[in-house]
């Protein structure tokens, strides 16, 4: 038997909404000025989601006097627990004059063909990738739900069940608000509905066996506001943070179409300043991922030492603590070299001025982007990059200056532009889909920040804080 509930856990993906959660999510159930009300839940379980929120609409939304209640759940082991559950929702709804109806519909909520439309979507739908060559995916497609994922599948189909000014509620990861894999799911949410609300949790263990960064997530079926509310749940029980109250241009950044998570006002001062400045194309620097994949070398041609025919191979492990390449090491784990062949010589660059940035960062690590200079005094004609580091380049001679690398590895190195990244992104990885999006200082400033190359944290956030915020005071809030 509990063998039983531990594969269907997997199957379905079944994580239930704890008590704490179930009372932050139903504080935010919109409030209704009308008697007659529907709601859904798609993923229901044992429907403790649809039932808070509804004890939350009698509690506070006077004039409802019936609600029609829709559930989806695809597990028949639950279909028992959420039909008691109900019947007794349903006799607390008439201790309290309000009639509730139900229906359970014991199946797969993605290909429902039913598309009624309600006033309130309440949910914590599966998550699981969905392998897009799966026939799965392929049926999907038929129902235009398919994504990269199963919860914004979810997301997808809810949405296209509210009634015009409807509210869909959802507890998901915060993985949709970024990165290129959702990204055509994000135009199409964004151009077509309104993002009213988020509240982003510090702690990622807010589901039993799970580590994921979990946000809250109200859309509206209706034109977007001016303004998002963006509220931070720290680890505590009662940890609830200010609202911030931002306008949608500040959190909505419309070239990587992802969404900035600003936790205080300082934040937002600092998006708007930086949004005056320059990205990486305007620098003239590109960024690409190390082609070199190790597992794919034949091991005759990877080396710790210097053989002949064989070039510097460069791996994270090859970054020092001061911002300069350490290479090659003695005690490296690693590899050193890796030979020049006819198979891979296509995998090698140039020796030139680079900015190296780590790709894999530890999920401990408080700092995400780690940057060094390499520049060209290695000696070697060719040089290969492992693919766990990206390497930043510079396009044409004018911007080929070891100053600007420099200026560009401290502001890499920065607090600022930790934080930066971090607003976009809850990945240990750095992809070169964000080192695109973010926006840096100018070639002017840039020169400046190279006095900052091998110094400490503090001198380098000082620094930054000073020539590109143009900040005097020194502080820098982080
Ligand atoms: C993360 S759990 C959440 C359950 C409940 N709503 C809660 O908040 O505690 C997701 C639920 O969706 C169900 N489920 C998974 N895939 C489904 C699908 N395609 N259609 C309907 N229900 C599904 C699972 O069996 C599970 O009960």
């Amino acid at each position: 038997m509990k063998n039983d509930k531990l594969i269907h856990k997997k199957i379905y993906n079944q994580y239930f909404t704890s008590k704490r959660l179930l009372s932050i999510i139903s504080n935010n159930v919109r409030r209704f000025d009308k008697s007659d009300i529907s709601i859904m839940d798609p993923g229901a379980g044992c429907g403790s989601l649809s039932i808070s929120a509804i004890k939350n609409i009698i509690a506070n939304s006077k004039k409802v006097r019936f609600i029609k209640l829709i559930t989806y759940e695809i597990d028949d082991y639950l279909i028992l627990s959420l039909k008691y559950n109900l019947n007794a929702l349903k006799k607390f709804g008439l201790m309290n004059n309000v009639a509730i109806t139900y229906k359970i519909i014991n199946s797969d909520f993605l290909i429902s063909k039913e598309l009624r439309k309600y006033d309130l979507i309440i949910m914590n739908p599966p998550y699981k990738k969905i392998n897009q060559s799966s026939k799965y995916s392929e049926l999907l497609k038929k129902y235009s739900v398919n994504t990269t994922n199963t919860y914004t599948s979810f997301m997808k189909k809810a949405l296209g069940q509210l009634k015009t000014e409807g509210q869909l509620l959802s507890i998901t990861p915060r993985s949709f608000m970024n990165g290129f894999y959702f990204k055509k799911f994000r135009k199409w949410l964004f151009t077509n509905f309104c993002f009213n609300q988020i509240l982003v949790f510090d702690s990622r263990r807010l589901f039993d066996g799970v580590l994921q960064e979990i946000v809250i997530t109200d859309f509206r079926n209706k034109h977007q506001n001016k303004n998002i509310c963006i509220q931070y749940i720290g680890k505590g029980d009662n940890k609830i943070g200010k609202k911030i109250v931002a306008n949608y241009y500040d959190v909505y950044e419309s070239t990587g179409e992802v969404i900035r998570l600003i936790r205080n006002y300082t934040d937002l001062n600092e998006i708007r300043i930086m949004d005056t400045k320059n990205s990486l194309q305007d620098l003239g620097v590109s960024v690409s991922t190390g082609p070199v994949v190790r597992y794919r070398q034949k091991p005759v041609d990877l080396s710790k030492h210097y053989k002949r025919g064989f070039y510097p191979y460069i791996f994270g492990e090859h970054f020092n603590d001061n911002m300069e390449l350490d290479w090659p090491k003695k005690k490296v784990k690693k590899f050193n070299y890796l030979r020049m062949t006819k198979e891979n010589s296509s995998l090698f660059r140039e020796e030139s001025i680079y900015v190296l940035v780590k790709r894999i960062t530890a999920k401990e690590d408080h700092k995400r982007v780690k940057a060094i200079v390499l520049d060209s005094n290695l000696n070697y004609s060719k040089i290969a990059f492992d693919n766990s580091i990206n390497y930043l380049f510079f396009n044409n001679q004018y911007n080929l200056n070891i100053d600007i690398a420099y200026g560009l590895c401290v502001y890499l190195n920065s607090s600022l532009f930790n934080k930066m990244f971090r607003q976009v992104s809850g990945n240990t990885q750095v992809n070169i889909f964000d080192l695109n999006m973010l926006s840096y200082p100018t070639l002017e400033e840039l020169k400046l920040l190279s006095s900052g190359i091998h110094e400490n944290q503090n001198i380098i956030d000082k620094l930054v804080n000073r020539v590109v915020l143009n900040n005097r005071s020194g502080n820098y809030e982080s």
